[in-house]
């Protein structure tokens, strides 16, 4: 199933092509872990090239926040080696913690405390002096839309603002390396779009990143390659075009008026193993390699008597990689909550529906 690419995709991006081991800033080869004798890590292996993203996607409980503790050095490992900015992550814990900023998937400031002055704090920790503690809070302040809400305690804060706090916090030594874990899970549209924009500044910047998702779209928006994980192995690694690829070349999308409609169809197409509903259960996804085929699935619909709402073609999303490959659906992220609203949606609690923009008739 695996395979593996080593260049990316994207002509803006530095980079681009990867021959030498040293130039992966984070690396890691058969990483096993097991809690209790349950294994959790069962051989994961990442590569990431400098001043690139890897988003590492995956469903609640696959994996990321023990990979991310592992490679952070928080958290022992059983087998397998790991670098991160050339430091062996076993022997040189020190210098893999001088190159990385890490943000938790739970947000680690101090709620009492304003904005600016948990920075300062952290500043101060890190060793820089007052003055430059205060200019570099200031900066992150600015840099993270947070300048207006500096001087409010942080129990204030929404929790989008709390994320983009929280992540300016990981960003006061300016690390090279960044590992970012769900850092919009829970988060609403515009508070994750904020927060795309702030990880897009950080990528131009030339910051090497480890982001962990459990939304298709995110990665597929932000990353140069992704690498799906399912219950502790890597079993898919590539850019988002290159597994896109293996569900086809188009798809086809069926909207119908009702859930009834769409089952009909399911059965009437006959090809459970490619073709799936959408979580909505109104629109079927197949894949079509030609033209003809469009043709065959609306005749054999109208033959027998299942009326068609809407059509369009679309390129495969990431949730039909998923399909293809675990042969069940992406896992459901938590519906995001309102800005303003603690960050209390947490992965494992949910049981929503997801919609992926990504996944309608548009062609991408
Ligand atoms: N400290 C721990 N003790 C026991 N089991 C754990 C511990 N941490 C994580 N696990 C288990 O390891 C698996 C992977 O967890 P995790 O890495 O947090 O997944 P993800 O971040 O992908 O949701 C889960 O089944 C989780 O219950
Ligand atoms: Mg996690």
């Amino acid at each position: 199933m695996q395979y593996t690419v080593t260049r990316t995709d994207s002509p803006d991006r530095r980079g681009t092509t990867v021959t030498n081991s040293h130039d992966y800033a984070i690396r890691a080869s058969g990483l096993k872990k097991a809690f209790k004798g349950a294994t959790v890590l069962d051989g994961v292996d990442l590569a990431v090239p400098e001043g690139t993203m890897l988003a590492l996607l995956g469903p609640n409980g696959a994996g990321k926040t023990t990979t991310v503790r592992i490679l952070s050095t928080l958290l022992p490992f059983d087998g397998g080696e790991a670098t991160v900015g050339g430091y062996d992550v076993a022997r040189e814990p020190g210098g893999v913690r001088h190159v990385l900023g890490l943000t938790g998937q739970y947000a680690s400031v101090d709620e009492i405390l304003t904005g600016r002055e948990n920075l300062v704090m952290i500043g101060r920790l890190y060793h820089l002096g007052r003055a430059r503690a205060r200019d570099r809070a200031d900066q992150l302040l600015h840099q993270f839309n947070l300048a207006d809400a500096a001087d409010r305690a942080v129990k204030t804060y929404s929790g989008g603002m709390r994320r983009r706090l929280d992540l300016a916090a990981s960003l006061i030594a300016a690390p090279p390396i960044i590992f970012l874990d769900e850092p919009t899970t829970g988060l609403d549209p515009r508070s994750r779009q904020q927060m795309w924009d702030v990880i897009r500044d950080l990528l131009r910047g030339g910051t090497t990143i480890l982001l962990t998702t459990q939304y298709l779209e995110e990665a597929d928006q932000l990353a140069d390659r992704v690498a799906v994980i399912d219950d502790g192995r890597i079993i898919a690694d590539g850019t988002a075009a290159e597994l896109k690829e293996r569900v086809g070349t188009e798809r086809v999308e069926l909207t119908f008026a009702s859930a009834d409609d769409a089952r009909a169809a399911l059965h009437v197409v006959d090809r459970t193993d490619t073709a799936h509903l959408h979580d909505d259960a109104t629109r079927l996804s197949l894949p079509v390699d030609a033209p003809d085929d469009v043709r065959h699935v609306l005749n054999a619909l109208a033959a027998a008597s299942v009326p068609v709402n809407g059509i369009g073609l679309s390129k495969p999303s990431l949730d039909d990689v998923f399909f293809t490959l675990t042969g069940t659906h992406a896992p459901h992220p938590p519906t995001p909550a309102e800005d303003g609203t603690p960050t209390g949606a947490r992965p494992g609690t949910d049981t929503h529906p997801q919609t992926l923009s990504n996944s309608g008739a548009q062609a991408r």
